[in-house]
């Protein structure tokens, strides 16, 4: 079943706990989490305190997105936090199996994650050492950005290297994403959709998650 994995950084902080329960409530798999130094990304947004905060109100799978430039440095604090996985950018590792290594030695799930503008060869190497892959559909640092297109080019490469290769890497799409795309973000090889706007600004949450379960991938034809 595809998952969905709603972006805290869309909610209404004014009614943090009412978003995240409603978010539970639809039935969503996932929160997604955005952690921002204003470094590596133009845009600071919150920290190991906000994680906490949500692994308090909610039992979902925490989801987090280090668009840091020395990531390393809080895995410990963000696993400490809940976190239930820790995605780093390869931009800044570009050999990531050391960090990935320390990661599921804290016994979480870990990720590298990707910008638009770099290429399927860079992650290809280490999918077998990743439990998640999230490719990025805008570059990082805003939500409510549009879809970049050419990001399912990225999404199928990957898919087809992970099914090749009978590895168990997930595929995580993060940006841009809303009801109107997700199926060709799916066929293209996602296994889980990030929405931030789509869904915090949805008056149909549930009806978008049912949605987003119900969708089936078309496979392919990938020469
Ligand atoms: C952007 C973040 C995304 C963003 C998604 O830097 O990594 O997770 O919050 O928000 P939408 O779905 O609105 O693009
Ligand atoms: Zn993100």
């Amino acid at each position: 079943m595809i998952k969905i994995a709603p972006s805290v950084l869309a909610v209404d902080f004014t009614k943090l706990g009412a978003e995240i329960q409603s978010a539970d409530n639809s039935q969503a798999d996932w929160h997604h989490l955005d952690i921002m130094d204003g470094h590596f990304v133009p845009n600071i947004s919150f920290g190991p305190a906000l994680v906490k905060t949500v692994d308090k109100i909610s039992d979902r799978y925490l989801d987090v997105h280090l668009m840091l430039s020395e990531p390393e440095k809080y895995f410990e604090d963000f696993k400490d936090a809940g976190a239930d996985s820790i995605t780093f950018h390869i931009e800044i590792h570009p050999d990531p199996r050391e960090h990935l290594k320390t990661i599921k030695e804290m016994g979480i799930h870990a990720g590298i994650s990707l910008n638009p503008d770099a290429k399927a060869e860079q992650v290809i190497p280490y999918l077998k050492d990743c439990d998640l892959l999230l490719v990025m559909s805008v570059f990082p640092g805003f939500g409510g950005q549009s879809f970049i297109e050419s990001s399912l080019d990225t999404i199928a490469e990957c898919r087809k290297h992970i099914d090749k290769n009978n590895l168990k890497c997930l595929i995580s799409v993060d940006g841009g994403v809303t009801g109107e795309n997700a199926q060709r973000v799916v066929d293209a090889g996602a296994d889980v959709l990030v929405m931030g706007s789509a869904f915090y600004k949805s008056t149909e949450r549930a009806n978008l998650v049912e949605a987003v379960h119900d969708i089936k991938r078309n496979k392919q034809v990938i020469e």
